[in-house]
């Protein structure tokens, strides 16, 4: 295992790794549990793509993430467990108990049916018993697909039908903050379309009635309680899949990203010890959901196959009180916590009365994930949490690298605010212009690619892989490109500045406009629609969308609040427009193409110098936006 341990071996160690990547691979890959050593540590050409790590392997994640830590670590703490209420019984799980729950209902699965390569649909909440589903999966050579618990029947039908699921598990429902999410009645409703799913497993969470299909359905505590804790693990290809996750992009249709089996592992680990600097006994917490892929790897399987303890919350930032996340930290002594800037943002704007109630004294390392971290967040989460001396870590990564790509190693990499700073040993980053030659030298701004194969990256998207040639491939000759814009300072430092495609970030949320108008232009009342985003002061980016309707709209409040209850029934409430603005017309280019570039100014309150508009089938289309802009709601 590597451990990088000051700036002077970060930089040796970085050198090696793009001279020598096999031998600094196979270094990194030594620490691990293998039931077969590998063959071959790389074989790769962007053209296809093919990209294959630790070939001739046998190995499963779950022996590295559990077995091979019981000798030392059984009665250590894998998993803490907050519940939402905080007067719910909170859960400590230790690594002998994890390994009991994960095998029995590994077994379970196996009872019902799943084998290895089938996939298999998790829509729960935060509740400890995804991440056993999680790992119970892996366990047995089943691919997880985890479908975030705040997505709506129809994107979870969607969901299940690309990838063929044959199982779903799911819970009767939670609570985040104060609101209920009725899991079982929107997976009912997804059910009817679905019809891969062979069985239904459902977790007793929050104890209200449900409706239950016996023929179908089956209680989770009553199929695991009766199976052995034992079980084998199945012997896994290193480029065996290992899940899928779905995330969106520039076109309607969310694509399932595929991870595999050895590579994701090493790198999960590797990545998680040395951004976060993870200390022996520590107690870390990262905030999000197990339906990012951040709750993937810095949840469950960076944490777990580092031998550390990692909390899972189940509640929001601001439930009760905007001093949750503070009070938990107390609770826990957390040393090492890791966040989003919304939620950074979110908590600034409540006050410092919330967080001076708390101690915090036991955390060290300060996180930060998901969309540009803002000079002024940083500042306060640096200031007021970190108490100006925890390392502060902007992290950089995708769904698609399934882990830290460029960030600062906490406390031995030179922070600058803003900026993620330098690639990890092993990621290659590179620049290009719009004719796609590379951009040599510093100070610096171009497209963010990556050169070089890493462990973690993507293999394909389910079931298309000519999406995933053309989306990640194909913009630039043998080159992976990330969809984000980036700067390079005159000290090589790297400062993501967002995404150049059609993708928004909503609150860390990945949304494509395309998804979004679609959804909108499924409403009876609609003709046509066009989606940007705009800045937003806590959500980072907020979703503003121009409607032309089929009939004249005499009460916009009432047409908006429509269109927003069908996106969530078409998306989920996270896709919810902010703004929703009816227009007679689109400012569309003579070959019909949206000029968002205005749409996007207008979004933003610009109203003049809106650029070139001589392109235009019809100019007068922008005035008529502006003044119609009183019809926002
Ligand atoms: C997009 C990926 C990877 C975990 C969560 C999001 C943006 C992510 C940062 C950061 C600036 C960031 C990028 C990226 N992003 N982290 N530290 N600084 N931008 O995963 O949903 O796959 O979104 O999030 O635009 O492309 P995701």
């Amino acid at each position: 295992m590597i451990q990088i341990k000051d700036f002077e071996e970060y930089k040796a160690m970085y050198a090696k790794s793009v001279s020598s990547p096999g031998q600094f691979w196979d270094e990194v890959a030594s620490s691990f549990y293998w039931q077969k050593k590998y063959d071959n540590v790389l074989n790769w050409e962007f053209d296809s793509p093919t990209v294959k790590w630790f070939e001739g392997a046998k190995v499963n994640i779950t022996e590295n993430c559990i077995d091979r830590h019981l000798e030392k670590r059984a009665d250590q703490t894998a998993l803490l467990f907050e519940p939402n209420e905080p007067s719910d019984t909170a859960q400590s799980i230790t690594y002998s108990a994890l390994s009991k729950q994960v095998n029995k209902l590994a077994n379970g699965l196996k009872k019902l049916g799943a084998k290895k390569g089938d996939r298999i649909c998790l829509y729960m909440p935060m509740s400890p018993e995804l991440a056993y589903a999680v790992l119970a999966c892996a366990r047995i050579g089943a691919i997880h697909s985890v479908v975030f618990a705040g997505f709506s029947s129809k994107s979870l039908a969607d969901r299940i039908n690309d990838a063929s699921c044959k199982l779903l598990l799911t819970a009767d429902g939670f609570y985040r903050g104060k609101k209920y999410i009725d899991l079982k009645t929107i997976s009912d409703e997804a059910l009817k379309q679905t019809p891969s799913i062979e069985n239904v497993l459902v977790l007793k969470h929050s104890g209200k009635p449900i409706s239950f299909d016996a023929h179908r359905d089956v209680w989770y505590h009553s199929l695991v309680e009766t199976q052995s804790d034992q079980c084998p693990a199945e012997p896994m290809d290193a480029e065996d899949e290992l899940f899928i996750l779905y995330t969106s992009g520039s076109t309607g249709k969310p694509k399932g990203v595929v991870h595999t089996t050895a590579g994701y592992m090493v790198y999960a680990e590797y990545s998680f010890r040395n951004v976060f600097q993870y200390r022996e006994g520590d107690i870390y917490w990262c905030t999000a959901d197990i339906g990012w892929i951040t709750g993937h790897s810095y949840i469950i399987y960076g944490p777990l196959l580092a031998g550390a303890t990692t909390l899972m919350f189940e509640g929001t930032p601001t439930y009760p009180d905007a001093g949750r996340f503070w009070e938990v930290v107390d609770k826990y002594k957390v040393n090492i916590f890791y966040t989003a800037p919304t939620a950074i943002r979110a908590l600034q704007a409540k006050g410092l009365e919330f967080v001076q109630k708390h101690n915090l004294s036991s955390l060290r390392v300060l996180g930060s994930v998901g969309e540009p971290i803002n000079e002024e967040a940083w500042q306060w989460y640096h200031t007021h949490i970190g108490k100006g001396n925890c390392a502060l870590v902007d992290t950089w990564w995708q769904t698609e690298t399934g882990g830290i790509m460029i960030s600062p190693l906490a406390g031995i990499t030179k922070e600058k605010p803003t900026f993620a700073t330098y690639p990890l040993p092993g990621i290659q980053p590179v620049l290009v212009d719009a004719q796609g030659e590379e951009i040599i030298g510093n100070d610096v701004e171009g497209n963010l690619c990556v050169k070089f194969p890493w462990p973690s990256m993507l293999r394909t998207t389910w079931g298309d892989h000519k999406r995933c040639k053309e989306v990640y491939f194909s913009a630039y000759k043998d080159k992976y490109f990330t969809g984000d814009g980036c700067k390079r300072d005159q000290n090589g430092m790297y400062r993501i500045t967002g995404r150049v495609d059609d993708v928004i970030n909503v609150s860390g949320h990945r949304i494509g406009t395309a998804e979004v108008e679609n959804a909108i232009n499924a409403h009876d009342k609609v003709v046509e629609s066009a989606v940007v985003g705009y800045p937003h002061d806590i959500k980072g980016q907020g979703i503003y969308a121009y409607v032309i309707a089929n009939a004249q709209v005499e009460n916009p409040e009432s047409f908006a609040a429509e269109i927003r209850a069908h996106i969530t029934t078409e998306i989920g409430a996270l896709a919810k427009p902010d703004k929703i603005q009816v227009v007679a017309g689109l400012p569309k280019t003579r070959s019909g193409k949206i000029m968002r570039r205005i749409l996007r100014k207008v979004a933003e309150g610009v109203t003049d110098n809106l650029g070139d508009t001589s392109t235009l089938l019809d100019p007068t289309v922008v005035e008529s936006i502006i003044d119609s802009r009183a019809l926002v709601s």
